[in-house]
C-alpha cells in the first residue's frame, strides 16, 4: 500500500522535513483568563435564565444552591413575604417533608422518595406530574430531576408549567365521555324502539288482526242491517291494524335487516310518498347489499329524518334522495324543494342534531345546506367499514 503524505509534513530540497507554521499563542494573564471565566459564567446564567421552566440545583444533600430567574419569580408570586423558603441554602428535601401531609401535599411524598433516591445515587433520573392549584387558577407541573455527573454529585430540578396539556387533556376526556354516552342513548333509544315495534307488530296487531277475522265472522252470521255496520268495523279494524304495522316499521324497519338498505329505504320512501302527497325521488348507485348494521341504520335514520322534516317544514312537493358509493364511502344526498330555513338557526329539535352525531360517532361528515326560500340539502359521507377494520 502506498501511504501519502500528510498535507502539513512536506519535504524541504535538502530533504529535511518542515513542520508548517503555526500561529502562536499567547500565554493569558489572569486578568484575560478572569474576564474569560466571567464571560462563560455570565453565558451559562444567561442560558439558565432564559428557561421558562423553573430550575434549580441541589447538592448532594439537597440543599439548593443555584435558581433561575423563573424559579425565583414563581417562588415571589405563590409564597409573598416568604420567597427564602425556597430561595438558594434551603434545603429542598425539607422543603417536600414540610409539604408532606400539608394542603398542597400531592406528589409531595412521592417526590421526596424520588429525589432522595437520586441523590443517593441509586437512580439517573425521574420525572413527576403534579397539581399546583393556586386560589385563582388551576395548574399543574411536571417535575424532572437529572443526577449531576462528577464525582461531587447533587441533582438539577426543572419544574415545567404544564397546565394548557392537562386542561387539554380534560376536554379530551370530557369530549369522550359525552361520546360513549351520546352512543349509549342512540343505542338505548334504538333498542327501545326495536321493543316497542315488536311488541306493537306481535302483539298489539295480532289481537286487532283476529279481531277483524272475528268481526268478519259475526256479519256473515247476522245478515241485515246488522252485518253491513259490522263488515264497516271490520273494515276500520283492518285500517287499524295497517296503521299499527306501519308505525311499527317506521320505528323499527325490520326490512332494513332481513333484505337490506336498498329494500328499506324503497319501501319508506313508497310508504312516505302515499302517506304525505310528496314525490320521493329515490336513486341508489352501487351495491349496498353487505352493509354492517349499524351503517345501515344510520343511512335509513338519515333519510327518515330529512323526509319528516320535509313533510313537517318545508312545504316541498318533491325530495330527491340519492345514494352512491365513492370508494370505501357511502355518499347520501337528500334534497327538498320546500321552503328552505336559516341553517344556523336550527331551533330546540332534535331530529338535525341526532343525524349529525350519529353520522359523526361512525366516523363520518355531515353537511346542511339552507336557505329560506332555497330548499333545504343534506349531505352525509359515511365510512362503510369500521376504523381501523381493513
Ligand atoms: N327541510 C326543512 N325545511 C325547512 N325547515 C326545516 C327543514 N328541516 C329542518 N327545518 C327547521 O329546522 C328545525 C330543526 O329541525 P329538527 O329536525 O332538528 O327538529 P324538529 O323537526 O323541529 O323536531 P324533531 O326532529 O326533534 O321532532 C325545524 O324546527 C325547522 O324549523
Ligand atoms: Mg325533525
Amino acid at each position: 500500500m502506498i501511504k501519502t503524505k500528510p498535507d502539513h509534513a512536506m519535504a524541504s530540497p535538502a530533504g529535511r522535513k518542515i513542520a508548517p507554521s503555526r500561529p502562536r499563542k499567547r500565554p493569558r494573564t489572569p486578568s484575560s483568563l478572569e474576564a474569560a471565566l466571567r464571560r462563560s459564567e455570565q453565558l451559562t446564567r444567561g442560558i439558565i435564565d432564559s428557561l421558562a421552566a423553573h430550575v434549580a440545583v441541589l447538592d448532594s444533600e439537597g440543599r439548593i444552591v443555584m435558581t433561575n430567574d423563573a424559579w425565583n419569580r414563581f417562588a415571589r408570586e405563590n409564597s409573598p413575604g416568604r420567597p427564602r423558603r425556597t430561595g438558594v441554602g434551603v434545603n429542598y428535601l425539607n422543603v417536600c417533608r414540610s409539604a408532606c401531609g400539608g394542603e398542597s401535599a400531592e406528589g409531595a411524598e412521592d417526590i421526596l422518595g424520588g429525589l432522595t433516591r437520586l441523590l443517593k445515587g441509586a437512580r439517573e433520573s425521574f420525572s413527576f406530574e403534579y397539581p399546583c392549584h393556586s386560589p385563582n387558577e388551576r395548574r399543574w407541573f411536571l417535575l424532572q430531576a437529572t443526577r449531576l455527573r462528577g464525582p461531587a454529585g447533587g441533582a438539577v430540578l426543572l419544574h415545567v408549567n404544564i397546565t394548557e396539556r392537562k386542561l387539554m387533556e380534560g376536554k379530551l376526556l370530557d369530549h369522550e365521555r359525552l361520546r360513549v354516552l351520546t352512543t349509549g342513548l342512540l343505542n338505548g333509544q334504538e333498542e327501545e324502539r326495536r321493543r316497542i315495534a315488536r311488541e306493537l307488530h306481535d302483539g298489539l296487531n295480532q289481537q286487532v288482526a283476529v279481531l277483524a277475522i272475528e268481526l268478519g265472522m259475526l256479519a256473515q252470521k247476522a245478515g241485515g242491517e246488522l252485518s253491513a255496520g259490522l263488515r264497516n268495523l271490520q273494515q276500520q279494524t283492518i285500517e287499524l291494524s295497517d296503521h299499527i304495522r306501519r308505525i311499527s316499521h317506521r320505528l323499527h324497519p325490520a326490512a332494513l335487516e332481513y333484505l337490506g338498505i336498498a329494500v328499506a329505504l324503497k319501501a319508506h320512501c313508497a310508504e312516505f310518498s302515499q302517506r304525505e302527497g310528496i314525490r320521493a325521488d329515490l336513486s341508489i348507485e352501487g351495491d349496498f347489499g353487505k352493509l354492517a348494521p349499524d351503517r345501515a341504520l344510520c343511512l335509513y335514520r338519515v333519510v327518515q329524518e330529512c323526509l319528516a322534516n320535509a313533510a313537517r317544514h318545508s312545504g316541498a312537493r318533491e325530495v330527491l334522495i340519492s345514494l352512491s358509493r365513492s370508494g370505501g364511502d357511502a355518499d347520501l344526498v337528500v334534497i327538498d324543494n320546500g321552503r328552505g330555513f336559516d341553517a344556523a338557526q336550527r331551533g330546540k329539535g332534535l331530529g338535525l342534531v341526532s343525524m349529525e352525531e350519529r353520522v359523526n360517532l361512525l366516523g363520518g361528515c355531515f353537511e346542511l345546506r339552507s336557505e329560506p326560500g332555497e330548499g333545504a340539502r343534506i349531505h352525509i359521507r359515511l365510512p362503510l367499514e369500521k376504523e381501523g377494520a381493513a
